[in-house]
């Protein structure tokens, strides 16, 4: 069952604030994005990568990934030098959903499962990885790795609380998302919203969509502030 996966890294990173666009930020010396794929391929699961940056980094991004040593993680599995299309770096679109859907045009067509996994989520664990490819090929159309949310959640309106919601059934959604292939073929096709998840235009279809425990450290990148926890996590990952 082959197995590829999506990395859009086309984002602005507006809330990053001023600087590069954020799967190019680094940490501990490397862009974003290179410890994103090195941690998603580390599971030696992943047959085909195809990474959305914006249309003039296409070949820079490239390069990065062919010379930074970064595809050596994949043990062989992912070599852009027998096989061209087991690496493709293609130009993403205005939306994050735009840029998903591209990355779904580059897909092999003998692929039967697709993950795909946030720039912005560099040191998600290979347990995660490997729960969710584990999840798909036991036949769920989607799977999404959660954590239970431990702040209590209010829903407001303006400056006024108007409850506190259960929080008991309440999850927030991590990548690698993991999909049949037909499943999110479908669901760009038949979908409209612009959903932050992959995941919910799944679930506007109505099919199932399975959830595995997630990680406390795929976390998302979103402000600067994460950039200097993600920096504490891998010292203390030595
Ligand atoms: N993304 C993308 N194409 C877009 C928008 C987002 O490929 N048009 C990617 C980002 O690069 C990131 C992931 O989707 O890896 C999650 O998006 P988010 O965390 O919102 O990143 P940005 O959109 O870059 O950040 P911001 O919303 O702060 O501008
Ligand atoms: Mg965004």
């Amino acid at each position: 069952m082959p197995v590829a996966a999506i990395i859009p890294a086309a984002g602005l990173g507006v809330r990053m604030g001023p600087g590069a666009p954020k799967a190019m930020r680094e940490l501990a010396g490397e862009p974003l994005l290179a410890h994103a794929v090195r941690s998603l391929v580390s599971t030696h699961e992943v047959d085909q990568l195809v990474v959305v940056v914006a249309a003039d980094r296409v070949d820079d991004v490239r390069r990065l990934l062919e010379d930074g040593g970064v595809l050596a993680a994949t043990g062989g599995r992912v070599d852009p030098s027998s096989h061209a299309s087991q690496l493709r770096v293609v130009a993403g679109g205005s939306s994050r959903r735009e840029s998903v859907a591209a990355g779904l045009r580059a897909v092999d067509p003998d692929t039967d499962v697709v993950l795909v996994h946030d720039a912005a989520r560099p040191l998600v664990p290979a347990e995660v990885v490997a729960r969710v490819v584990a999840a798909v090929r036991a036949g769920a159309p989607a799977v999404v790795p959660v954590l239970a949310v431990t702040d209590t959640i209010k829903r407001v309106r303006g400056d006024e609380v108007v409850e506190t919601v259960d929080r008991s059934a309440l999850r927030a959604a991590q990548t690698p998302q993991g999909f049949s292939r037909t499943a999110l073929q479908r669901a760009h096709a038949e979908t409209t919203s612009v959903a932050t998840d992959d995941a919910g235009m799944v679930e506007e279809l109505g099919l199932t969509v399975r959830v595995v425990d997630g990680h406390a450290e795929a976390f998302k990148i979103t402000h600067a502030f994460d950039l200097a926890v993600a920096e504490s996590v891998l010292r203390g990952r030595g």
